[in-house]
């Protein structure tokens, strides 16, 4: 029997073809590299696999394929719902699919709901304000520093080393910079200033944490400020020349591991996440650690020296990329009771079992 598995994505385009874009237009987009890498994994499990790029001809691609379930990585082309559009979309159409559902991505692209779902559910998260345009800036109710970001964007878009701000003419000028070029309101954050964590998830209920990462700041270029920017992302760290700034699994005492595994376990929950998540923990100024944001649809670089850290927490934990995929997808069968219909694939045999 064959098992027919979707593979939704979004391609990364070149800026300089698309004039008058940020730089960072298509940074939470994916290469042709991590597409075919998760391609061959769910092949050679012996699915029969079909490429969906999500775009607007998706619908009636999905339509037509009807496959048994959908791998999705898709980031979604615009609007603040986008990446809830090909869950939506598979939802319409009764298709399965790994990962979050519409309400779970919607929500964690945008950091102010996020925020207060998580204080709501006794997670912490950075104080904020939302400011839909520099006019809109009076006294300030906050501390500096500050971290100014736009609220709907994830892979270090609008968010570069000068987004911590130190006075308030850097603050307009950040939420100037953000409005205009985003196009969307700026949340101003507090700024948590510990050591900051990456923590991947996988599974349901009581989801699986891979060995935590951290993100160190001592390496970074002289007179940078401490935030994992979109610089450190994607600009002094390149597979030809990688940045050693990250630790994993993290050296941390048993006790701050509990509490960091604990917090990010509570976030998951709280968000509704399903099968995977990746999420940024900050420790404050207390050593209590804060939760800055969450990704439901994180990175999956297969390239070790990308640093894709979920991908990187996985290895570590042993898993190959290969098993890392099937595990993800196996999560996704059983939540949908699946297995039958899986049952001469490999899928479950090139899984990991979470504890
Ligand atoms: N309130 C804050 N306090 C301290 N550091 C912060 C804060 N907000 C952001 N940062 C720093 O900036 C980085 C990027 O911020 P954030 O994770 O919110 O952006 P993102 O674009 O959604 O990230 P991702 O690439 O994970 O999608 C963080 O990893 C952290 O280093
Ligand atoms: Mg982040």
């Amino acid at each position: 029997m064959v098992f027919s598995v979707g593979l939704t994505y979004n391609l990364k385009q070149k800026v300089s073809e698309n004039l008058g874009l940020p730089v960072d237009f298509f940074a939470e987009f994916d290469d042709e590299e991590t597409v075919d890498a998760i391609y061959s994994a769910i092949k050679k499990a012996g699915c029969e696999v079909t490429k969906i790029e999500a775009d607007q001809n998706a619908y009636g691609k999905l339509l037509d394929l009807k496959p048994e379930i959908v791998f999705n990585i898709a980031e979604g082309l615009h609007g603040e719902g986008r990446e809830a559009q090909i869950p939506a979309i598979l939802e319409m159409l009764k298709i399965p699919y790994t990962g979050s559902g519409p309400v779970t991505l919607a929500i964690s692209l945008n950091k102010s709901l996020t925020h207060q779902i998580l204080c709501a559910n006794g997670v912490a998260a950075p104080k904020f304000i939302v400011y839909n345009n520099v006019n809109e800036i009076n006294d300030v109710q906050l501390p500096f520093p500050l971290v100014v970001k736009p609220i709907a964007e994830g892979s270090g878009k609008g968010i570069r080393s000068n987004s911590l701000v130190r006075d308030f003419q850097s603050l307009k000028n950040q939420v100037a910079w953000v409005t205009e070029n985003y196009h969307q309101p700026a949340i101003v954050e507090e700024f948590i200033e510990g050591r900051e964590f990456t923590v991947g998830l996988i599974g349901n209920k009581k989801p699986f944490v891979l060995p935590i990462v951290e993100i160190t700041f001592d390496k970074l270029p002289e007179g940078s400020n401490p935030l994992y920017a979109y610089e450190a992302k994607w600009i002094w760290d390149v597979p030809e020349k990688p940045l050693d700034i990250f630790v994993c699994p993290a050296k941390i005492p048993k006790s701050l591991e509990t509490e960091i595994k604990d917090t990010a376990v509570k976030a998951f929950q709280a968000l509704k996440c399903r099968d995977v998540c990746r999420m940024d923990i900050r420790l404050d100024k207390n050593g209590k650690p804060n939760v800055l944001d969450l990704n439901p649809l994180p990175g999956m670089i297969p390239d070790p020296d990308a640093h894709s850290c979920l991908p990187e927490a996985a290895m570590t934990a042993g898993y190959s990329y290969d098993q890392l995929i099937c595990t993800i997808l196996w999560q996704a069968i059983l939540r949908n009771n699946l297995q039958d219909k899986c049952a001469e694939t490999s899928i479950k045999q090139n899984s990991r079992l979470i504890r």
